[in-house]
């Protein structure tokens, strides 16, 4: 169902911080019996970027924040709304939008934190657009951080070395010119897949014991065969969905950023439907899998080196535990 709109809402500033520290696929050949050429040939990642220990997602959320208002020429106390997509907030409450709200000093700000795994960032834009679209809002940031390397057991080739640490932001604002700016979001959850990838422990059902800890339910789990089967099949078919629904060729899309899970996936989807090789965002060879920060931080990647200019269609698609997909139709406006 589409919300009526009163007002067109348009990114404006984008931003990215990721730890210094490099895990490389050699690094990981000395912790875990893994190997460059199958992580490279499975996945695509090169590297990723791993936090000191103790360093909590805030931290580079508020760096890429402050790096969002700053391209977007927005202060901190002209934010209305801040939301935090995250599966590794600084604590389970108070909420990360909190602590990072403070720390920029977006005294009139409200918001929260969104949990949809890997499809937080989108699900969250659609949060902070429709709260610009309504009138409720004038300026927001959305912030996906991430410290995956704080639940990961780097003794679990089949987990640890997929994902990274980092943050991406970007500033929506509301927009004078209709032409641009955010055109349609598609959403979808499904608990069927709620077995195939979880963190179980740390929560209600399984509070933090010295028996969940014994049993690693403190780290990520994952059955990657099936997640990535739904994977292809979910992104595929909500990519060519919202072209369908808007009238658009894959021809006419300047840039397609995926959640960058896995480079196979992400070729797959785009085969699919139909999009070249350079329509798509590829940033995962980097930093690995940063959950809610991969799209964020790629879209300020291809905007610092050129590619997008204000007009171009854009789509964003992601896919996560839940399961929760989605896919994002924009006119870039940065
Ligand atoms: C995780 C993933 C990369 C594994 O790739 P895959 O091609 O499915 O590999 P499989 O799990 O089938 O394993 C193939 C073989 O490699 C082995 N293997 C698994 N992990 C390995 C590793 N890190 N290094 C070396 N070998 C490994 C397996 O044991 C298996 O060996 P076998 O054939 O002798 O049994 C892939 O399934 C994936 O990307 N899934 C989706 C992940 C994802 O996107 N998650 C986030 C969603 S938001």
């Amino acid at each position: 169902m589409t919300a009526r709109k009163l007002y067109t809402a348009g990114i404006t500033g984008t931003g990215m911080s990721f730890p210094d520290k490099v895990l490389s696929n050699a690094d990981l050949e000395k912790m875990v019996d893994t190997n460059d050429q199958w992580i490279t040939e499975r996945t695509g990642i090169k590297e990723r970027r791993i936090v000191e220990p103790g360093t909590p997602a805030s931290v580079h959320g508020i760096k890429a924040a402050r790096q969002a208002l700053a391209t977007a020429g927005v202060s901190p106390e002209e934010i209305d709304f801040i939301v935090v997509p995250t599966v590794t907030p600084d604590m389970l409450f108070p909420s990360t939008s909190c602590i990072i709200q403070d720390a920029l000093g977006c005294k009139n700000a409200w918001g929260y934190d969104l949990l949809a795994a890997c499809s937080g960032f989108i699900f969250a834009l659609q949060s902070a657009c429709a709260q610009v679209e309504s009138g409720a809002v004038k300026k927001a940031l959305v912030i996906g951080t991430e410290v995956m390397s704080s639940i990961l057991d780097f003794t679990d080739r089949d987990t640890c070395i997929l994902f990274g640490d980092g943050a991406g932001a970007v500033v929506v604002e509301r927009l004078d010119d209709d032409r641009v700016g955010l055109i349609d979001h598609i959403h979808h959850i499904d608990g069927e897949g709620a077995k195939f990838l979880y963190q179980r422990g740390g929560g209600s059902l399984h509070p933090a014991t010295h028996e969940t800890v014994d049993a690693k339910l403190h780290f990520v789990h994952q059955a990657g065969r099936e997640v990535y089967k739904y994977a292809v099949k979910g992104m595929a078919s909500i990519t060519r969905e919202i072209l369908d629904k808007n009238g658009i060729q894959g021809s006419d899309v300047k840039l397609f950023v995926a959640h960058q899970a896995n480079l196979r996936i992400i070729e797959h989807v785009a085969r699919r439907v139909g999009l070249s090789e350079e329509q798509v965002a590829v940033t995962n060879h980097r930093f690995g899998n940063t959950t809610s920060a991969t799209i964020p931080s790629a879209l300020h990647i291809y905007q610092e080196q050129g590619t997008l200019e204000p007009g171009d269609l854009v789509v964003l698609c992601a896919f996560g535990a839940g399961f929760t997909w989605g896919a994002t139709l924009l006119r870039w406006t940065a």
